[in-house]
């Protein structure tokens, strides 16, 4: 199994990499690539942690080697907001690397799965899709946007409040990854009970913890370790699938069935080509089907915004 991480000298991608570094199945290889210049000294001091992972470790403009035979890559590339900004504003400078990037994987691995960690998470899964769709290479099963940084996030807030052990806990997050299009189902958690002021708190909560990151790190970024770990929990599911393990069930933004908008969060059944089933988002509360409703506007206009980039493209 190869895994290629772009953008692996930022903040998330050396954690990710670390984590990846202990966690990856044994005999697996870590492809770091980032234009910065200390990409391969980052493969190297992660070599020297003893398991049976191998580290290489690439700079410059061209990613080829790095994503030469992937079976993964995880684009974490970009920009992060500061203090004020909204994920969206991040779209410029973000847009062309994403682009840059997917253009090089449609050339060197057209058959790897992508998980994309680079915001506007709800554009930029988008334009890759146009990208691969313009290069021919296009396939809805082996495109996510990683949003488990929402799932993970709800596990915590809700075994905080309910004094709960946080591994126990899976709440449902499904939608975009921004502002209210995060949409936690809180009412499908079996076994626990929520006040309407609980379901309020927490909902507001899990849909501002990027903003609650961005300003306790007064400009100094976005959330990286705890992204990291998301993406590290994806990653491995996607493997799992790709061994053919089953049942294996993340959520992941990305080209559904177009149910809800063309592109959305839901549930997604993983197997050895990427997603194998697309789940439906179950039965939600009338609170939660109420902020689905008015969260839609917002998530078309991310998505309209990824695809008007297109027309830079072709
Ligand atoms: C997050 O949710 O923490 C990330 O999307 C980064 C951000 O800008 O909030």
């Amino acid at each position: 199994m190869k895994i290629a991480i772009l953008g692996a000298a930022g903040g998330i991608g050396q954690a990710l990499a670390l984590l990846l570094k202990i966690q990856l199945p044994i005999g697996s290889t870590l492809a770091l690539y980032d234009i910065s210049e200390i990409t391969p000294g980052i493969a190297i001091d992660l070599s020297h942690i003893p398991t049976a992972v191998r580290v290489e470790g690439f700079k410059g403009e061209d990613a080829s080697q790095a994503l030469q035979n992937a079976h993964i890559v995880l684009i974490v590339a970009g920009i992060a907001r500061k203090p004020g900004m909204d994920r969206v504003d991040l779209f410029k400078i973000n847009a062309d690397i994403v682009c840059n990037l997917t253009m090089q994987i449609a050339n060197i691995a057209p058959k790897a799965i992508i998980g994309i960690i680079t915001n506007p998470v709800n554009s930029m899964v988008v334009i890759a899709s146009d990208v691969l769709k313009t290069m021919g290479v296009y396939d809805r099963k082996r495109l996510l946007g990683v949003s488990t940084l929402d799932v993970i996030r709800a596990n915590t807030f809700v075994s905080q409040l309910k004094n709960k052990q946080p591994t126990t806990i899976e709440v449902p997050v499904v939608g975009g990854h921004s502002n209210m299009t995060i949409l936690p189902l809180l009412s499908q958690i079996k076994d626990i009970s929520f006040s309407q002021e609980e379901i309020i708190y927490l909902t507001k909560r899990i849909q501002n913890a990027g903003t609650e990151v961005v300003n306790a790190k007064v400009g100094g970024g976005s959330a990286t370790l705890s992204m990291a770990q998301a993406a590290t929990r994806f990653s491995l599911s996607l493997i799992k699938g790709l061994q053919g393990r089953e049942n294996i069930i993340e959520y992941a933004y990305v080209e559904g069935d177009g149910e809800y908008a063309t592109f959305f969060a839901q549930p997604l059944l993983l197997g050895e080509s990427g997603i194998k089933q697309y789940l439906p988002i179950g039965k939600i509360s009338i609170f939660e089907q109420q902020i689905l409703t008015n969260s839609l506007k917002e998530l078309e206009q991310d998505i309209k915004l990824g695809k008007d980039f297109k027309k830079q493209i072709i």
